[in-house]
């Protein structure tokens, strides 16, 4: 027992004796110089993509979607939103121009962890249910269909999908943890449509979209100037307006106006600075090898990461005394939010650092070990901030070049949305720097705003602009 305190008060003197943090803490550094060829290596492969498919580590998917909301859409349309932790679904009522949206309701239900692994018949199966009830409880006074139509969707199904045509698509492949078995390669509308079947649901998948577009196109409802979507939650993702000309896959005959494309960002891999964790977290994940970027900058992971670089301070015992808590060992046992929570504690003693500590990982910390852990968080926090806003940045350099938006003095809006994004205030600061950092005056030409939770209503949006009747 002595021996443990006169350890430990050796240990607390300096973050010299920390080595695994410090060599961490170099090996996750983004100074500006090295973001900016980050930004660069994500254009190129955004070129390499629009220029043949498979081309760059970016998919940048044709979406079909050429249109955006105008304003004027009208009728009963439904959402329905497959990508995260949460499945949403939602009916809006939309007015046209100058009514807009009349009425709109929403349900929100948690995936059983089962389902994101299991069959797609058991998960699509789960998906109609909960949908055939929802429309079960509509009421005819808010909501009305028009007589002879069926209902149309708009299928926001938040993974990496080779669209087809606006309202079909196969998964190329699954990401975030989800592994549904014999799906890849499939028809996602198909397999929704045989659900509903199933379930008596007379229902229609008008537009299949991705979380990106959906915001960008919910985002673009109420503001002209929106020309990206980013997410950053769960996953991470940037869908944008660009040129026909400038997509040299497209091989369609007329060249002119523009179309959405879903970048998949979350699969670029190059000059990102990987440490060892980031290596182990990928290797044991169901997608080995596979978007590296989210694997850094997303909800999903970062918690993930903290907790691999704190069990390994704790194995060199630069943490915890002696013996390496069992939850510390336990993979996503500390999550991002957990981090957020600990980063947010301003108290000298750290108090919330230490219970959250205590709740989560089972162990007793004292301050020096409490502040090695914010150091960690942060390190890893301000590392997928920065790199994020290398991301826009490299889309906005490239709207830039294709269209002289700025020179001719436009605005350009980042639509941004997602839980990170959202409540995470150190990571969006980290996400700003790079901003600045990287584009200085020309940040004045653009706003980043949050548009909260309007994928939905984009995918909605998006149904009725490609209705069938
Ligand atoms: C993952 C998916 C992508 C989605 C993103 C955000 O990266 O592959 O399609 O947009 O997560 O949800």
């Amino acid at each position: 027992r002595s021996n443990y305190i006169v350890m430990s008060a050796v240990r607390s003197n300096s973050a010299s004796t920390c080595p695994v943090l410090t060599k961490f803490q170099k090996d996750c550094a983004t100074p500006t110089p090295y973001l900016r060829n980050v930004a660069n290596a994500i254009a190129d492969d955004m070129r390499a993509g629009l220029a043949v498919e498979g081309g760059g580590d970016l998919d940048m998917i044709l979406t079909y979607v050429d249109a955006l909301p105008s304003g004027n859409e009208e009728g009963l349309f439904y959402a329905l939103d497959l990508g995260g932790t949460n499945f949403r679904v939602r009916s809006v009522q939309l007015g046209g121009k100058k009514k807009r949206v009349v009425a709109t309701e929403s349900e929100q239900i948690s995936i059983p962890q089962k389902l994101m692994i299991g069959t797609s018949e058991e998960l699509f199966g789960f998906i109609a249910a909960k949908l055939a009830s929802f429309v079960a409880k509509e009421k005819p006074s808010r909501f009305r269909l028009e007589e002879g139509r069926k209902r149309e969707i708009g299928f926001t199904f938040s993974f990496p999908v080779k669209q087809t045509s606006i309202d079909s698509g196969t998964l190329i492949k699954w990401t975030k943890g989800f592994k549904v078995s014999g799906m890849e390669g499939k028809n996602v509308v198909a397999c929704l449509n045989k659900a509903m079947e199933a379930h008596g649901l007379d229902m229609r998948v008008s537009a299949l979209v991705n979380d990106g577009v959906g915001t960008l196109a919910g985002a673009r409802y109420s503001e002209e100037d929106v020309m990206i979507g980013v997410i950053l939650g769960t996953g991470t993702n940037a869908c944008y307006v660009e040129q026909k000309h400038a997509i040299p896959k497209l091989q369609s005959k007329s060249s002119s106006g523009t179309t959405i494309i879903n970048t998949e960002w979350g699969g670029f891999s190059k000059v990102l600075p990987k440490t060892i964790f980031d290596q182990e977290m990928d290797a044991k994940s169901p997608n080995p090898g596979e978007h590296l970027y989210e694997k850094m900058i997303s909800g999903m992971y970062l918690g993930e990461i903290v907790r691999r670089v704190l069990l390994q301070m704790c194995e060199t015992s630069d943490l915890f005394g002696q013996f390496v808590p069992v939850k510390l060992s336990t993979p996503f046992e500390l999550r991002t939010e957990h981090l957020c929570e600990m980063q947010a504690d301003t108290t000298d003693d750290l108090q919330t650092v230490g219970s959250v500590l205590y709740n989560i990982l089972e162990v007793e910390a004292n301050l020096q070990e409490r502040r090695r852990v914010v150091e960690v968080c942060d390190t890893v926090v301000k590392r997928g901030g920065r790199l994020a806003g290398a991301g826009i940045v490299a889309i906005l350099e490239k709207i830039e070049k294709e269209t002289k938006r700025m020179g001719s003095g436009k605005r350009t809006v980042v639509a941004m949305d997602g839980a990170l994004y959202e409540k995470y205030p150190q990571y969006r600061e980290y996400m700003q720097d790079a901003l600045v950092e990287l584009l200085g005056d020309k940040l004045s030409h653009i706003a980043i705003k949050h548009t909260k939770d309007v994928s939905g209503l984009g995918a909605a949006l998006l149904a009725a602009t490609n209705s069938i009747y």
